[in-house]
């Protein structure tokens, strides 16, 4: 493999014309520490060592996303340590791109190049997880639905099992499916809600906005009381391969 080039910062004037508009001083400071000559771009955790000093890099990070990455609670920022990475280096281009909305996220992503980003997905990538207390206010009845459509989805509305996707312990599948264990449920009730309302989008045929667009709001706050009641597995790290070793329906920026 090529020799890594030392990362060092570089003046934000690099990219003039990429530069947020109305950037406060704290996103500015905050771009211009992400800001690095890039490396190669390893995607997944196990093909390279990332840089050590990525911990001090992303402190602007951290203030939302917890040290490497981790959260815990029933708050509303998700962890990002561990997730496959792919499944982060996708969700870093959409936010920078717009397919996903976060503003102070979109402002700090929008100078840095897809290798960059490649850079950080693998870091988070190889961070241990953290290990997430289960929701406890879920009623029976939202844990009945939940398990019943994760588990077995419902094939009358073309909806497949959770878990054909995102692995068997629902904890994820190398390199691009994220697990669903360890999310806060506001969270996850969010995001595929984002999803039947077309605000957030993955890359087409997107599959989970075609799932979330045949669940009805009560069975999406169901599914996600359900998700985040589960206790956090020993083991929370992503499957090497699908449970069936195929999609049941096509989903873009999924790698075999
Ligand atoms: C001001 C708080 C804030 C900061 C700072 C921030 N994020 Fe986020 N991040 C969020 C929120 C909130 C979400 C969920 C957004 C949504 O609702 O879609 C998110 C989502 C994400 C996701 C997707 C997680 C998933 O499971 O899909 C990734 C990856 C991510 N952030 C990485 C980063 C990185 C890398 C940085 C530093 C460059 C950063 N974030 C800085 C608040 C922040
Ligand atoms: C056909 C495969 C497939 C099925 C079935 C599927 N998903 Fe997904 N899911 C994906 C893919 C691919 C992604 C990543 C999309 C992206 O890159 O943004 C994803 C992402 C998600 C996310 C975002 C996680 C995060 O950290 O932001 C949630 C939540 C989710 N799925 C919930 C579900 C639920 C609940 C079900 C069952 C009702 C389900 N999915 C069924 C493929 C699937």
């Amino acid at each position: 493999m090529a020799a890594r080039p030392k990362l060092k910062s570089v003046p934000l004037m690099r990219c003039p014309d990429r530069r947020p508009r109305s950037a406060s001083r704290w996103l500015a400071a905050a771009a211009l520490l992400l800001l690095s000559l890039p490396a190669a771009m390893p995607l997944r955790a196990d093909e390279a060592a990332p840089p050590a000093d990525w911990g001090d890099r992303l402190k602007a990070c951290a203030a939302c996303h917890g040290d490497e990455g981790r959260t815990v609670g029933d708050d509303y920022y998700p962890s990002i340590a561990g997730k496959p990475a792919r499944y982060l280096y996708n969700q870093l281009v959409s936010f920078r791109d717009g397919r996903r909305q976060h503003r102070v996220m979109a402002s700090m992503l929008g100078v840095l190049s897809d290798r960059y980003l490649g850079e950080i997905a693998t870091w988070y990538a190889a961070q241990p997880h953290a290990k997430q207390p289960a929701f406890e206010g879920a009623t029976a009845g939202q844990l009945a639905i939940g398990e019943r459509l994760t588990v077995a989805g419902d094939s009358s509305r073309n909806i497949p099992p959770c878990q054909d996707c995102h692995g068997e312990r629902l904890t994820g599948v190398q390199p691009s499916i994220p697990g669903l264990r360890g999310l806060p449920s506001r969270y996850l009730d969010a995001q595929i809600s984002a999803w039947k309302q077309g605000q957030r989008q993955a890359a087409a045929p997107d599959c989970m906005g075609r799932i979330a667009r045949s669940l009805t709001a009560a069975e999406i706050t169901a599914i996600s009381a359900w998700l985040a009641s589960q206790p956090y597995p020993a083991d929370a790290q992503p499957a090497g391969r699908l449970p069936h070793d195929e999609l049941p329906i096509d989903c873009g920026g999924v790698l075999p």
